[in-house]
């Protein structure tokens, strides 16, 4: 285990398990739809490799790079978009994939601005939520495992661009974000 991680929170097969488990359930609830599977970088790209590998039906990708965040642990309430769609949404049905919903303003705004771009349906897919930190109306319609207010990295989530290789997902210990 990496020296700055407490703890283990899902190992690398229990995260291969349950993202095969909700893949392949969002593969049967979208069939017959040609979807359009937007993955949020940087931290929404482990899970989205692995995810779209089940889905069987035809797929388009395209990928967005936003932040609300710079170098600290909390959502400054501030969206950016450093990358945006490199094609159209009107008509699509889009498939957000992202890697963790915390107080729900990042894909809160998402979801808004694909609606206002004239998205058929707009379906959020996300690996972690961390629920007791929600002050936005928003929730993801599929998600892999709920979590505690704690600061986790790996599995492509950073603190400060570092973590996204582990291929766990652990608790940061907090001396490191602290100092
Ligand atoms: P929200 O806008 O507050 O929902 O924050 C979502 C974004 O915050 C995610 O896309 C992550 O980049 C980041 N984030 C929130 N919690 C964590 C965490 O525990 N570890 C790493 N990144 C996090
Ligand atoms: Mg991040």
């Amino acid at each position: 285990m990496h020296k700055d991680i407490q703890r283990i929170l899902f190992t690398e097969e229990q995260i291969r398990t349950r993202v095969t488990e909700v893949a392949k359930q969002v593969d049967c609830d979208l069939a017959g739809k040609t979807p359009l599977a937007v993955g949020i970088l940087k931290g929404g790209i482990i899970f989205y490799a692995d995810f779209i590998r089940h889905l069987t039906m035809p797929l388009e990708l395209d990928f967005m790079a936003v932040s609300s965040y710079g170098s600290g642990t909390a959502s400054s309430g501030n969206l950016k978009i450093r990358k945006d769609l490199d094609g159209g949404v009107k008509g699509r049905d889009v498939l957000i994939i992202e890697d963790i919903i915390d107080s729900g303003f990042t894909l809160a705004c998402l979801k808004k601005l694909l609606l206002e771009r004239g998205a058929a349906s707009v379906t959020i897919v996300t690996l972690l939520d961390k629920r007791e930190r929600r002050t936005e109306d928003i929730h993801s319609d599929y998600n892999c495992f709920i979590i505690p207010d704690e600061f986790v990295v790996g599995y492509g989530l950073d603190f400060d661009e570092k973590y996204r290789s582990l291929p766990y997902i652990g608790i940061l210990k907090p001396s490191v974000y602290q100092k």
